[in-house]
């Protein structure tokens, strides 16, 4: 049966996000999809929501902007409840040789991946805290995990988010609030146009495929579950093999 919860997932308008919305509607009552300025691929998100049965509200927010995060963690409270379970799955890209990097591509990078993730944790946190029940599960990368040549900023805030998650997790396990990280390794998504049918890059995979986003949102979706209940601080890598 589904449980009466809210689900907030950002970057919920398309690829894995997406199907992170889709997975947990199948779980839980009430999605909340965050997208950045897409409006018409979150509303796709909804109808896809809506499909599988559960009530979706989208919500226009840059999660890199720590009032507005605030503001959007308020709004969805009011509208469909406390958020008990986070996906900070919203990120982007900016990638370019160490020493051509511009000052201004490794800010936006992090602010967006690894402050994005911060902002919302701990507008959600307190209301997870006061229920003794919560769910947060980061987005992060192989990237973070064994870096990779041309994404110094991407693999920082990667390895940003690992070490958000461990301290998430070790602060808030006494209040009943599960932390993991899920890293995947390439995923058939719009980040990865370039690089999905390139055989060199597939040649490098263990299992000689890139990943669907259906894959990773089951793995989001165990964790947000209570078969995942003594599980935190984790990161699972979901990457065919790439980074053994
Ligand atoms: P995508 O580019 O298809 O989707 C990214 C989502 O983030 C979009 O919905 C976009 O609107 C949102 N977003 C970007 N900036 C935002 C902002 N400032 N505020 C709010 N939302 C914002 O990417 P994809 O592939 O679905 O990636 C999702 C997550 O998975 C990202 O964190 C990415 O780093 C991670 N990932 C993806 C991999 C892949 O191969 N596709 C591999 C490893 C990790």
């Amino acid at each position: 049966m589904k449980k009466d919860m809210v689900a907030l997932v950002t970057g919920g308008s398309r690829g894995i996000g997406r199907a992170v919305c889709v997975e947990l509607s199948k779980q839980v009552t009430k999605i909340a999809v965050v997208y950045s300025g897409n409006q018409d691929a979150a509303e796709e998100t909804k109808k896809l929501v809506e499909e599988a049965g559960a009530e979706c509200r989208i919500y226009q927010c840059n999660v890199a902007d720590f009032t507005q995060t605030a503001e959007l963690v308020k709004k969805v409270s009011e509208e469909l409840g406390t958020v008990d379970i986070l996906v900070n799955n919203a990120g982007i890209t900016k990638d370019k040789l160490m020493l051509s990097m511009k000052e201004d591509e490794f800010d936006s990078v992090i602010d967006v991946n690894l402050k994005g993730a911060f902002n919302l944790i701990r507008h959600t946190a307190s209301g997870m805290i006061k229920k003794r029940y919560g769910k947060i599960i980061n987005i992060t990368s192989i990237a973070g995990l064994i870096g990779n040549p041309g994404q110094a900023n991407y693999a920082a805030s990667k390895a940003g988010l690992i070490g958000l998650t461990k301290t998430v997790a070790k602060e808030l396990a006494s209040r009943n609030v599960c932390c993991n990280a899920v890293a995947p390794g390439f995923v058939d998504t719009d980040m990865t146009e370039k690089f999905k049918t390139d055989e060199k890059i597939l040649a490098t995979i263990p299992q000689k495929r890139v990943g669907k986003p259906e894959e990773v949102a089951k793995l989001v979706a165990f964790l947000a579950s209570d078969a995942a209940d003594y599980i935190t601080g984790e990161t699972i890598r979901i990457d065919g093999g790439l980074a053994i």
